[in-house]
């Protein structure tokens, strides 16, 4: 058994832990249970004052994204509430989502969840979760949120989730260092991509690098698929369940083009956390690599700085488009005894200095229209301006949850995966495979 105290920085109860070498000493003290003997010993009630505390679940566990973490953990300590993590490794919230749903199941539902997309109105049409009206209303979300956050976050008319920050997926990464030893110039298209591989293979290093785990590699197809074609195109194909826009020329190119690549990710792909890669790339052992602007919180964290070490770009064909996930969290009600605490964390995340500090650590952008791009660095500024220009260029991301349902995202997911890892597995077989689910799971006849 663990407790969690949070203690404010340069309380006494602080300065008289901090030297204590058996305590792990974080922006927050986590101990075991001797914490509060300890803590009684000293004299000092727990937290100092009487801190409410908010269980809060999310899948934030390599070293950006925890310090991203704390970064508003500690604002809230400051107002008296203690965020007792129960974070659930996994990129992409792989095993956190599982786990969300069994504490619901079973009762033990968290205070605050980290639910994104569809999920979120789902969640709210059963009633599970806190409307947060009244600071909505005081905090002029409508107008403060670009209207595409406002509208994720709004179900008839009440306000049920509160909006962190704006994730791009079609970041391409690209090691300056590397690039600068080698002459090379980033690529614009996908024949300089080709050109650039070619000679990062030649001088030994690994072109572009790739996990083979499931929701990495549909990052990678997502991606690719919009590279091929348009975001009208990319919502026909995750949101509408046309089953007949599978069959789609669009569709095979970019099927295509994610076999075509393997050659250049170092043989055999094998299955690695995103967070290992970016180690790797940190050490020069990568060129670039196509993943979710979450990397570049993580480079950053490792020490490395935008434009010195490391640039991003779009992917070849996407620079106009901006394929996106949103974080959010969610209150869940339960007997509406923390909803103070709950409201509390929906201003202190939302507020203009947090969107700045916590976004700047986490690698994603600002879901406030005032955010001054003055303060962001260029992988941001592009990221936040391109999402400025509205829905048009907008492409909610299927993997990471903002397109569709669970079930259809796994399903999708799963036959992607396989033909990746199956050269043997045609095209046109995958096409059908998918259409058939789409059909199935969207319980209708073929399309016409
Ligand atoms: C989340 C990010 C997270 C990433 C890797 C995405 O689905 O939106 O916040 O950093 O997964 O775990």
């Amino acid at each position: 058994m663990q407790c969690n105290v949070y203690l404010q920085k340069g309380s006494d109860a602080y300065a008289k832990l901090a030297p204590n070498p058996r305590i792990h000493m974080h922006s927050y003290i986590r101990a075991p249970l001797f914490c509060l003997i300890l803590l009684a010993s000293l004299g000092i009630a727990a937290g100092a004052r009487a801190a409410e505390t908010l269980d809060v679940l999310h899948w934030w566990t390599s070293q950006s994204e925890r310090k991203a973490a704390d970064a508003i953990a500690e604002a809230l300590a400051d107002e008296d509430v203690t965020w007792r993590d129960a974070a659930i490794a996994g990129g992409a919230g792989v095993g956190a989502m599982k786990v969300l749903k069994s504490r619901v199941l079973s009762g033990r539902a968290p205070d605050v969840a980290q639910l994104i997309g569809p999920n979120i109105q789902e969640w709210a049409d059963l009633g599970l979760l806190l409307e947060l009206d009244g600071v909505a209303r005081k905090n002029n979300w409508n107008t403060a949120f670009f209207p595409s956050i406002w509208s994720l976050v709004r179900l008839r008319s009440h306000t049920a989730a509160v909006p962190l920050g704006i994730h791009r997926i079609n970041t391409l990464f690209y090691n300056r260092r590397v690039f600068n030893e080698l002459g090379l110039t980033p690529p614009k298209n996908w024949n300089d991509f080709e050109r650039v591989a070619n000679r990062l293979q030649h001088a030994g290093i690994t072109p572009l690098a790739q996990s083979s785990e499931a929701w990495q590699v549909t990052t990678l197809f997502e991606t690719l698929l919009l590279s091929e074609s348009n975001p009208a195109f990319y919502r026909q194909l995750f949101m509408s369940n046309s089953d007949r826009a599978w069959f789609d020329p669009r569709v095979s190119r970019a099927l295509e083009r994610l076999r075509s690549l393997k050659r250049w990710m170092g043989e055999p792909v094998t299955e690695k956390s995103w967070d290992s890669i970016a180690r790797q790339f940190a050490h020069g052992e990568i060129g670039m690599w196509v993943m979710g602007d979450w990397a570049k919180g993580e480079l950053q964290t490792m020490g490395m700085n935008v434009d010195d070490q490391f640039s991003c770009l779009p992917v070849p064909g996407t620079a106009d488009y901006h394929l996106y996930s949103v974080d959010t969290f969610v209150m869940l009600v339960g007997d509406y005894d923390h909803e103070i605490a709950q409201e509390k964390l929906a201003r202190l995340a939302t507020s203009p200095a947090m969107q700045i500090h916590y976004n700047q650590i986490k690698g994603s952008v600002s879901v406030r229209r005032d955010a001054d791009p003055r303060q962001m660095d260029s992988c941001a500024r592009s990221s936040w301006q391109t999402f400025g220009r509205g829905a048009q260029v907008q492409a909610p991301s299927l993997t990471h949850r903002m397109a569709s349902n669970e079930q259809l995202k796994d399903a999708i997911s799963a036959q992607i995966h396989r033909y990746f890892l199956d050269d043997t597995i045609a095209i046109s077989e995958t096409q059908r495979r998918i259409a058939a689910l789409v059909r199935a799971l969207a319980n209708r006849k073929a399309e016409p």
